[in-house]
């Protein structure tokens, strides 16, 4: 198995050298490249994603990616590189499972993210002298109905596993958006067809935002598109423990990319007091993406095991380092 791995900046760095002595510890034979990108690299090289990073991820079969500080002001050649390697890699489904008990309740959903275009595309323009801003926001039907699918497999095999009845929720937003959310809700409820035991039901996001936060066990699988879906992950990863805790998958055809769906945390960064339980997490879906299922069992026991007796970082309340709580989930390994 070849692995790429991406750690990028701020906490990325120390949750993902957390992740990897775990991942040696479980795949010893894997062969690890480390690459760079980010907000470092571009000041480096100029360049967010250098080409021989993302010659490099094309060349795994897995990529682990830490995070990124992308700033929130427009740079002058700067492209978000997980943006970017998300749709040159045509890792189109993003899976965001968070399970649980935040509100006292148990909670275990999965949200599934179209990861290739919407208004991430970035094709945004100023007219007017500056004083009008537009972003084109794009939807197709090709890649609504393969995220459609991703949801609705993913619902069947949840099914199985759970022992639970199917149920896939499409949020959306058509009732305003009637052409682009109009576009998507048909082609989702239109593969639904084909899935008959998989109860379907339909929800504006707005009122989706609400039901995450109010009554998350409702939900089974969320289908959505780029934008509404990272938003609605956030708030949804409340109930799995917060951001410390939530982990990824950005899964195309013949690659996977695993991450931390938190990000550089420029507050705790250089700290060494980040929570690298979402970027050991994100191993665990790594091994059982490659059909290593025994080994990955193992991975979330242990983690399990540490959230259950501790040692803890601040985010959960405890006073722990990051090196801690990865030498207790290596203990337990
Ligand atoms: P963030 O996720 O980096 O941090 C939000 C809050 O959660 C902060 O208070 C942070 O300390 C805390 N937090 C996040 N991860 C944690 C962990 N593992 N352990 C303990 N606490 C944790 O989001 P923020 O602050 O909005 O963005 C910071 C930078 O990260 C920005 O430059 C943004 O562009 C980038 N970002 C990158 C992402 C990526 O690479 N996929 C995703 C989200 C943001
Ligand atoms: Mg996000």
């Amino acid at each position: 198995m070849r692995i790429c791995v991406i750690p990028g900046d701020g906490i990325g760095p120390e949750v993902i050298g957390a992740a990897m002595r775990v991942l040696r510890a479980l795949a010893p034979d894997a062969a690890i490249t480390e690459v760079e990108a980010g907000w470092g690299a571009f000041e480096r090289h100029g360049v967010a994603l250098p080409t021989a990073s993302l010659a490099a991820a094309r060349a795994a079969d897995a990529i682990l990616f830490g995070a990124v500080a992308s700033p929130s002001h427009a740079v002058p050649g700067y492209r978000s590189p997980i943006v970017q390697l998300r749709r040159d890699l045509d890792l189109y489904a993003n899976i965001r499972p968070v399970s649980g008990s935040g509100v006292g309740r148990p909670v275990d959903l999965v949200i599934v993210r179209e990861n290739t275009e919407d208004l991430y595309i970035g094709r945004e323009r100023l007219e007017d002298d500056g004083a009008t801003a537009i972003a084109e926001r794009v939807i197709t039907r090709r890649a609504s109905a393969r995220i459609a699918r991703a949801a609705f497999d993913l619902a069947r095999r949840r099914a199985a596993d759970l022992g639970r009845p199917p149920r896939v929720t499409v949020a959306h937003k058509a009732n305003v958006l009637r052409v682009s959310d109009g576009l998507f809700r048909e082609t989702v409820l239109a593969v639904a067809r084909e899935y008959p035991e998989v109860a379907v039901e339909e929800m504006l996001v707005d009122v989706a935002a609400m039901r995450l936060a109010q009554t998350p066990e409702r939900f089974d699988v969320l289908v959505t598109t780029n934008m509404f879906g990272d938003i609605l992950s956030d708030v949804a990863c409340i109930h799995g423990g917060g951001l410390g805790l939530a982990a990824s998958a950005n899964v195309g055809d013949a690659r996977a990319l695993f991450e931390p769906v938190h990000g550089a945390a420029p507050d705790i960064a250089g700290q060494g007091t980040a929570n690298p339980l979402a970027a050991i997490t994100c191993v665990a879906m790594l091994l059982e993406w490659r059909g290593l299922s025994l080994p990955a069992a193992h991975l979330r026991a242990a983690i399990a095991s540490v959230l259950r007796d501790g040692p803890r970082t601040p985010d959960l309340g405890g006073a722990a380092k990051t090196t801690d709580v990865t030498e207790a989930v290596l203990a337990r390994l």
